[in-house]
Formats: C-alpha cells, sequence, structure tokens
C-alpha cells in the first residue's frame, strides 16, 4: 500500500479540471497534508522539453498522430518514475491535472486509434501507478467551450463541415471517459461539472476525503 494517495482530474475541455485541483491543493494543505500538483506534458526536465516539441513545432515539423501518442507517452512515463512514485512513498498526496485516460480518451476515442492499443501503451508507461481515484468531471461540450471561450458560442449555431468535425471529436472525447468510467467504476467517480465552482468544489472534497480516510 503507498504511503501517499494518487488523484487524477479528467475531462473534456471547460470541465474546470485546473480550478477545482487548485481548490482542492488549498484544501489540502488546509488540512496538513504533504501535496504535490503536476502536470502533463511535462514535470520533468525531460518532460517538459516534450512539451516544447508537442505545443510549440519545435522540431520544425508536422507531428504524425502517432509520434504524438508515444511523446506523451514518454513524458507520463518520465513523471511517474522521477516525480510521481517518489512522492507518493514520501507519504505525499499527488493532484495530477490530467494523465493517463487523457491519451485514451483524445488519441483513442477521438482520433480513433485503437482504444486496447492506447491502454497497452498507457499501461508500459505508468507500470502500476494507477490513480487512486480519477476525478471526471462532465458536463456539455457547448458549456465547456463557452466556458473557455464566449465567441466559441458561434461555433456551434452556424457550423459547417470543419467545424461540426471539430464538435464530433470533442463529443467522442466526451463519451470515451464516460465509457471509461463505467469499465473501472470503482476508481472513476463522475461529477457534474455544469453546477458552481463551489458546488464542485464540494463534491470533490468529500471523494477525497473518503479515499484519504
Ligand atoms: N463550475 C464552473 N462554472 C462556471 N465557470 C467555471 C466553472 N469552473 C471553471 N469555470 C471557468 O471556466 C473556465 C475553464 O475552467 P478550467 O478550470 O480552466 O477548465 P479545464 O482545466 O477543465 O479546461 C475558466 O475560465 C474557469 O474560471
Ligand atoms: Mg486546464
Amino acid at each position: 500500500m503507498r504511503a501517499g494517495r494518487f488523484i487524477t482530474f479528467e475531462g473534456p475541455e471547460g470541465g474546470g479540471k485546473t480550478t477545482q485541483a487548485k481548490r482542492l491543493l488549498t484544501r489540502l494543505r488546509d488540512a496538513g497534508r504533504d501535496v504535490l500538483y503536476t502536470r502533463e506534458p511535462g514535470g520533468t526536465p525531460t518532460g517538459e522539453a516534450i512539451r516544447e516539441i508537442l505545443q510549440h513545432d519545435k522540431a520544425g515539423e508536422p507531428l504524425c498522430d502517432q509520434t504524438e501518442v508515444f511523446l506523451f507517452a514518454a513524458s507520463r512515463a518520465q513523471l511517474v518514475r522521477r516525480v510521481i512514485l517518489p512522492a507518493l512513498e514520501r507519504g505525499t498526496v499527488v493532484v495530477c491535472d490530467r494523465f493517463a485516460d487523457s491519451t485514451t480518451a483524445y488519441q483513442g476515442y477521438g482520433r480513433g486509434f485503437s482504444v486496447e492499443q492506447m491502454l497497452a501503451i498507457n499501461a508500459f508507461a505508468i507500470d502500476g501507478a494507477e490513480p487512486d481515484v480519477t476525478l471526471l468531471l462532465d458536463l456539455p461540450i457547448r458549456m465547456g467551450f463557452e466556458r473557455v471561450e464566449g465567441r466559441q458560442r458561434q461555433l456551434f449555431e452556424d457550423v459547417d463541415r470543419i467545424e461540426r468535425e471539430a464538435r464530433e471529436f470533442h463529443e467522442r472525447v466526451r463519451n470515451g471517459y464516460l465509457e471509461l468510467a463505467t469499465r473501472w467504476p470503482t476508481r472513476f467517480r463522475t461529477i457534474d461539472a455544469t453546477r458552481t465552482p463551489d458546488e464542485v468544489e464540494q463534491t470533490v472534497w468529500e471523494i477525497v476525503q473518503g479515499v484519504l480516510a
């Protein structure tokens, strides 16, 4: 049994993952817990270098979809061994803003790679470092985008082919997450993220208290 606890936030854009992760960190600190916040990709020098490639086109050529899967996995493998597992051994509560399930949801369900292959790549990368609990902040795609950017509203009112593709991609991601939650009902907790930040925070805190007990 680990001394610490490993908590991940997952879900579509604009669900409030970053907002709630920060609120949870504050609550945990106030409760006297040792806490660590990590993000993906990144969190280690190697991971940050990979992040540059993924986000800023550092290599100067378009990334193949398959390459992207391995870069995310490589960053994750490094983060797990160098940061997450040592922290859990020290008794720290580790809060990760997206983790392996994001690959399954976005590259598997979203892009259409084999979900089973994504699960196998994740399993190799994390080698048993499963989260104790995964908080899935679920909400309609339209609402998430409205939160992130008010003008996205237009995107869904006046839909052309490409925009519909974008929306359908995100719908597949959302439904993929819900399917993962059904597949691993003990690890996943699906949270209604359409409510106010305070209401969501309260639900998160109740779940986490159960996990810490
Ligand atoms: N429950 C909520 N209700 C309304 N707005 C929210 C809520 N939670 C977060 N927001 C706002 O929505 C935007 C996206 O939140 P964020 O935490 O960045 O989501 P994510 O990290 O899941 O993409 C931010 O501007 C944030 O302030
Ligand atoms: Mg975020």
